[in-house]
């Protein structure tokens, strides 16, 4: 297997060759003519935008990629003692699936690691991040999915009766509304077999200045990533958007439990996006609404397994408890297990 080729070890299944574009502009159109504005998330990640969300995982106050790593390094060995048979590694959003090196590296060290899928909406950067792993690893296997979540998981179904280990990482959960969250994660328990888990990086409620400062740094990678969303409506929706003219606003807000991301206009002004035959008024503070990130308490992270037929089986933490790794399981591996306590 070691003699074969970057190429032979390389698959890619891409699903969405003319859906985003589309959908980026009707997108664009419905949130723009909406009151109050809003523009959904998904448009972030594209190639500029997921390069400048690796920026943001490096910054000092985005306490997030850090620590989930430090959790992912101190635990890893425990995460794959789960595993005894070959596994495949699933990952949804895998992005540059720095963090995943950790988990490939254990696995592979055990000689238990069948195939990795990472499932990413920006083909470029899973073509990138699917090579750099290939180069580094040679006897590893790649089938990846360029795809958004629901179609990636339509795909994943087809796949394999062995054992997976699903991954969601870097609390990108936290970026869907609760009950979103519950019927993505319904969605992934169908797929389920009682051999696989999901292990889940979920951020924790805190206090507020860490948060908002998290969402909010100092050198304005976050901003320029939130004002990205308009330079793309700018290229490729012919719009004329002035990028000085608009400012990224965050808070958290506590009722919720969710931080808030806005970009916020600096005065009355009127914008053109020519390929939508739109012009869309602005009053001056006037806020589209890009997203949201939701923080969880350790009872809503256990109310979230079992909306959605897992349990908590097992939970990691970093010595502050800033973050959460879950390992989620089938409910039905509960109930045997109880069955088996029971009768011994
Ligand atoms: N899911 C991560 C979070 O909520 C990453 C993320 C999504 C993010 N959108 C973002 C980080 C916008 C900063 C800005 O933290």
């Amino acid at each position: 297997m070691s003699n074969s080729t970057i190429e032979e070890r390389l698959t890619i299944i891409t699903t969405n060759e003319n859906i985003p574009e589309n959908e980026f502009s009707s997108d664009v159109k419905v949130g723009l003519t909406s009151e109050p504005k809003f523009l959904p998330f998904v448009h972030f990640y594209d190639h500029t935008g997921s390069q400048l969300f690796e920026k943001i995982c490096e910054l000092p106050e985005y306490y997030l990629t850090r620590t989930e790593t430090k959790i992912l390094e101190a635990y890893v060995d425990e995460i794959i003692s789960q595993f005894s048979e070959e596994t495949t590694l699933v990952e949804l959003g895998s992005g540059s699936s720095t963090k995943t090196r950790i988990l490939i590296e254990a696995f592979l060290e055990e000689k238990r690691l069948s195939c990795y899928t990472p499932i990413d909406i920006s083909r470029q950067m899973l073509e990138e991040s699917s090579y750099a792993l290939l180069k580094s690893y040679p006897v590893l296997e790649i089938t990846a999915v360029a795809a958004d979540y629901n179609e990636g998981l339509k795909q994943l179904s087809s796949q394999t009766d062995q054992p997976k280990l699903i991954i969601w990482l870097g609390s990108s959960v936290g970026n869907l509304d609760r009950s979103e969250a519950e019927e993505i994660l319904k969605r992934i328990k169908k797929l389920t077999h009682s051999h696989d888990r999901l292990l889940i990086g979920i951020d924790l409620k805190k206090d507020r200045i860490t948060l908002e400062k998290a969402y909010d740094d100092e050198q304005g990678v976050t901003a320029e990533f939130n004002l990205n969303l308009l330079a793309r409506i700018n290229q490729e929706l012919g719009g004329d958007f002035n990028l000085e003219k608009f400012h990224h606003h965050v808070r958290y807000n506590d009722k919720i439990g969710r931080v808030e991301m806005y970009l916020a206009s600096d005065c009355d002004q009127q914008v053109i996006i020519e390929d939508l035959d739109l012009e869309v008024p602005f009053a001056e503070n006037e806020k589209i609404h890009t997203e949201n990130s939701f923080k969880y308490s350790l009872d809503e992270i256990n109310l979230l397994a079992e909306q959605a037929g897992f349990f908590v089986e097992e939970q990691w933490f970093d010595p502050q408890k800033q973050f959460s790794l879950n390992l989620f399981a089938p409910t039905d591996v509960c109930s045997l297990k109880n069955f088996r306590r029971i009768e011994s």
